[in-house]
C-alpha cells in the first residue's frame, strides 16, 4: 500500500523543469525518482505533459504533471492493495486512459512507476537493480561514451549527433571506463592541440567545428591511438547520427532525403545514405550503428538492416520509441538488430520491461540509454544490470548528470562481486 505520495517541479541538466516524485510505503519504505527529457524525439513517444504557460520556463513547465500526481494519481493510488509494479503500472496506464499518456502526462506517470519500484527495493532491502530482476549473477555492461557530440545536442558544424567509444576490451566496468575516460582526456588535449574548441555539448562530449563528419571519427582514433590503446581491438567506435533529424519526407509520393543541414548542406537518397553508412562500417572500427535512417523511412531500414544486419549492431531508437508494438512490427519487417530502451519513450517501468523481453525472444539486443536531458537520479544503471543488456550509453567523461549513472555502476560492480562478470565485446550484436 502507498500511504503518502507527492511530487515537485525540478531541473534537468539543461535547466528545464522536470518531475520529481516521492512515494512511501505502509511500513515507511521510501522511493523517489526524476525523469529525463529528450530533445532529438521520436514522433511516436509517450507525450511528455508540458504547461506550456510562455510566462514560465518558456513554456516548459511541468506544474500541471506535478498537480495530476498529487491529485488524481494519488487518489486513486493511496491506501489500494498494490499486488506488483505490473498491477501498478496497468493502473496508471488504464487511469490516464489515452494510448500516449497524453492526458496525465508520461512525465506524470513515469516520476510515479520508477519511485514505486525504488519503494519496493527498499522494502525488500534489495538494490534496485535485484528488486527488477532477482538473479545468481549479472551482467556488467560496456559503457559506449558520447565523446564528441553533433546535430542537436551542440551549437558546431557536426550533422551526426553522438560519436562513441566502447572500451571492450577490459577485465572489468572499472577498468573499461578508465580507459575511456583517458582516451576522453587525450582526445581534449588533441582537440586543444589542433586549436579546436573543447566546450562540450548536452551528452558531456566535445563540441568542435570540424572540416568534416568524417574527421570527428578520425580525431576519435587518433585519441585512442595516444591514450595507448588499439582502436578496433581495444576501443571501438559506436555512432548514433539521429538520422530522423536529418530527414525530409518527400512531397506527393515523392521519396524523402537526408540532408547534411549543419555542415554542406549536401543531400542523400535513402540509398546512398545507406551506401555512406556500409562506406563507414568498411573504414573505420564502427561495431554499433544507431538511427542510421530516419524513423521515418521503413524501407530505407530495410535496405540498412539488409546491408549492415549480419556485420555491425544496428539499434532502432526514434523508429522503434520503446514501445512494443511498433518493435514488434519492426521485427516482422525485419528492421534493426537492436532496440534502444529508454524509460520515457514509453512511460512506465512495466512496459519497458514488456519491450526488453520482447526483443529478447527475438534475439534483439537492448541498449539501455539516458536522454540528451538528464537529472541526478541514477535508474538506468541499475536497469542495465537488471536487465544484463551488456552495454549502455550514459554520457562522457564530463557533466555530473551523466557521471552519476557511472558511479552507481561501480558501486553495484564492487558490490557484486565475483557474482558480476563484465559484458566485453560480446555485448554487440554480430561481435
Ligand atoms: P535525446 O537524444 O535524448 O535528445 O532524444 C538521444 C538519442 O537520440 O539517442
Ligand atoms: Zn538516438
Amino acid at each position: 500500500k502507498i500511504t503518502s505520495l507527492t511530487a515537485l517541479q525540478v531541473l534537468d541538466s539543461r535547466g528545464n523543469p522536470t518531475v520529481e516524485a516521492d512515494l512511501t510505503l505502509e511500513g515507511g519504505a521510501t522511493g523517489r525518482a526524476l525523469v529525463p527529457a529528450g530533445a532529438s524525439t521520436g514522433e511516436k513517444e509517450a507525450v511528455e505533459l508540458r504547461d506550456n504557460d510562455p510566462m514560465r520556463y518558456g513554456g516548459k513547465g511541468v506544474l500541471h504533471a506535478v498537480v495530476n500526481v498529487e491529485g488524481e494519481i494519488a487518489k486513486a493510488l493511496l491506501g489500494q492493495d498494490l499486488a506488483d509494479q505490473a498491477d501498478l503500472d496497468h493502473r496508471l496506464i488504464a487511469l490516464d486512459g489515452t494510448p500516449n499518456k497524453s492526458r496525465l502526462g508520461a512525465n506524470a506517470i513515469l516520476a510515479v512507476s520508477m519511485a514505486y519500484a525504488r519503494a519496493l527495493a527498499a522494502a525488500n532491502g534489495k538494490p534496485l537493480y535485484r528488486q527488477l530482476t532477482d538473479q545468481t549473477s549479472y551482467v556488467l555492461p560496456v559503457p559506449c561514451l558520447n565523446v564528441l557530440n553533433g546535430g542537436r545536442h551542440a551549437d558546431n558544424n557536426v550533422d551526426f549527433q553522438e560519436f562513441m567509444i566502447a572500451s571492450h576490451n577490459a577485465p572489468s566496468f572499472s577498468e573499461s571506463i578508465r580507459m575511456s575516460v583517458e582516451t576522453f582526456h587525450a582526445l581534449k588535449a588533441l582537440l586543444k592541440q589542433k586549436g579546436y574548441y573543447t566546450g562540450v555539448g548536452d551528452e558531456g562530449g566535445f563540441a568542435p567545428n570540424l572540416k568534416s563528419n568524417e574527421e570527428a571519427v578520425e580525431l576519435l582514433l587518433e585519441a585512442i591511438g595516444h591514450a595507448g590503446f588499439r582502436p578496433g581491438h581495444d576501443i571501438s567506435l559506436c555512432l548514433d547520427p539521429a538520422a530522423s533529424e536529418l530527414y525530409e519526407a518527400g512531397e506527393a509520393g515523392q521519396p524523402g532525403r537526408y540532408r547534411l543541414f549543419k555542415s554542406t548542406g549536401q543531400c542523400y537518397t535513402s540509398e546512398q545514405f545507406n551506401e555512406l553508412w556500409v562506406s563507414w562500417v568498411n573504414q573505420y572500427p564502427i561495431v554499433l550503428l544507431e538511427d542510421g535512417m530516419g524513423e521515418n523511412d521503413w524501407p530505407g531500414w530495410q535496405l540498412h538492416t539488409k546491408s549492415l544486419g549480419s556485420k555491425i549492431e544496428l539499434v532502432g531508437d526514434d523508429i522503434f520509441c520503446t514501445n512494443p508494438a511498433i518493435l514488434q512490427a519492426g521485427i516482422d519487417q525485419h528492421i534493426a538488430n537492436s532496440v534502444l530502451i529508454k524509460l520515457n519513450q514509453i512511460g512506465t517501468v512495466t512496459e519497458t520491461l514488456d519491450t526488453v523481453h520482447l526483443a529478447q525472444r527475438n534475439h534483439y539486443n537492448q541498449f539501455v540509454s539516458h536522454r540528451s536531458g538528464e537529472t541526478e537520479d541514477t535508474f538506468v544503471a541499475d536497469l542495465t544490470v537488471a536487465i544484463g543488456a551488456g552495454h549502455l550509453k550514459t554520457g562522457s567523461g564530463s557533466r555530473s548528470e551523466r557521471i552519476a549513472k557511472f558511479n552507481q555502476l561501480l558501486r553495484i560492480e564492487r558490490e557484486l562481486g565475483s557474482a558480476g562478470h563484465f559484458a566485453g565485446i560480446k555485448a554487440f550484436k554480430n561481435q
